[in-house]
């Protein structure tokens, strides 16, 4: 079979199987309420964050012009590392292109051959090929399951370990065991990289994230990632742990070494949503709100931070709720195999701090209707 006739075959067998995916500009055709994206405190357009993210551009340029440890370092990205170390209460950070840079990095760059990689069943992507990426043993473990950890932990020849997690998750919005999972990990000798991409801004005192929470955001076995492009409405990642984390992944991290430094004007963007943050812990506590009103009418528990999961029959149905909402003036999104971790379809919705209540009262009332 030729080329095209392959990528023809391939396109067949997705639309078969009604996993077929499209791109869809959202800046054009109707206005809709928005439950999925992942600006989760309406950061993105506050004026603050805007008027930020303009002033850096504008000091600094529209790139960064080099990889960090050529020229590309500018004092908004080490302004940025600090204010972010401060606000989860670890010594020091890193910032990186992405989120999806800085899970490649920390375990691309601390794992060996002589490294047993656990990871949860249900961690994101990033995570996952993270773990391709290593050089190492790599076992997965069934979702939140503390005994499972503790047992190959135990059973393992590898000298060294890192346990990858989420502290909430990404596609069914729950929150791990982090305090048992941590004790596992200091009885064992294994480091814990918790992934907080849905917690910081979120969830914690203030939106410090759900480490900071447990009190383990100081611990020199810990390391927490984020992204910068949900709660604080930019773009960009960051690995927080101790100063010798951060000077290992400057000198062996091959995502953060050879690849441009942040944006400008994601940085101060970013950092202009931290100050808002802080300023307003009132914008955490009502994301929380929204996103009880939001399980309530999907008859769901409410989660640990703004993700919610409502399990569909189908992939079929699933989008077919996705219709349903979206000619109500709803926009909802949606997971389909392979995108899963559980192989079943759902719905997912995202609460929002700058919803109204009249935006949520709308919201409820299509989501009783769509919904199981
Ligand atoms: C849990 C988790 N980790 C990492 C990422 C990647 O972050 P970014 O979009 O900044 O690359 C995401 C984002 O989609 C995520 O949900």
């Amino acid at each position: 079979m030729d080329f095209g006739g392959w990528l023809t075959a391939q396109a067949e067998h997705r639309e078969q199987s009604g996993l077929t995916r499209h791109l869809v500009e959202s800046d054009r055709g109707l206005a809709l309420l928005d439950l999925a994206g992942n600006d989760y405190l309406g950061l993105a357009r506050d004026p603050r964050v805007i008027a930020a993210g303009v002033a850096a551009i504008e000091r600094f340029g529209a790139g960064a012009t080099a990889s960090r440890l050529v020229s590309g370092t500018l004092s908004i990205h080490t302004e940025l590392e600090r204010a972010l170390a401060h606000f989860t209460g670890f010594p020091s950070a890193l910032v990186f292109s992405t989120g999806y840079h800085a899970n490649l990095s920390v375990v691309s760059a601390l794992a060996d051959s002589d490294t047993l990689v656990v990871s949860d069943a249900h961690v994101h992507a990033s995570l996952i090929d993270a773990c391709r990426l290593a050089r190492a043993d790599v076992t997965v473990v069934a979702h939140n399951d503390v005994g499972a950890v503790e047992a190959v932990l135990c059973a393992r020849s590898q000298t060294r370990a890192l346990l990858l997690i989420e502290t909430i998750y990404s596609v069914l919005g729950d929150a791990a065991p982090i305090e048992p999972l941590a004790a596992v990990c200091e009885r064992y000798g294994a480091v814990l990289v918790a992934d907080e991409a849905h917690a910081i801004g979120v969830a914690g005192r203030g939106g410090r994230g759900l480490l900071s929470h447990a009190g383990l955001s100081g611990h020199a076995d810990i390391i927490a990632t984020a992204t910068l492009s949900k709660a604080l409405a930019a773009q960009g990642g960051v690995v927080l742990g101790s100063p010798a984390v951060r000077d290992h992944l400057v000198n062996r991290a091959r995502p953060f070494i050879y690849d441009t430094g942040l944006a400008p004007a994601a940085a101060g963007a970013a950092l202009g949503a931290l100050r808002v943050i802080e300023a307003q812990p009132e914008l955490v506590a009502r994301v929380r709100e929204a996103s009880a009103v939001l399980a309530d009418a999907c008859r769901v528990a409410a989660p640990a931070g703004a993700v919610l999961s409502v399990p569909m029959p189908s992939p079929g149905a699933a989008m077919a709720a996705v219709s349903t909402a979206a000619a109500h003036g709803v926009r909802i999104g949606c997971f389909r195999p392979p995108s899963t971790p559980d192989g079943t379809a759902r719905l997912r919705l995202t609460a929002h701090a700058h919803h109204t209540d009249n935006d949520l009262a709308l919201a409820a009332k299509v989501l009783r209707e769509v919904a199981p």
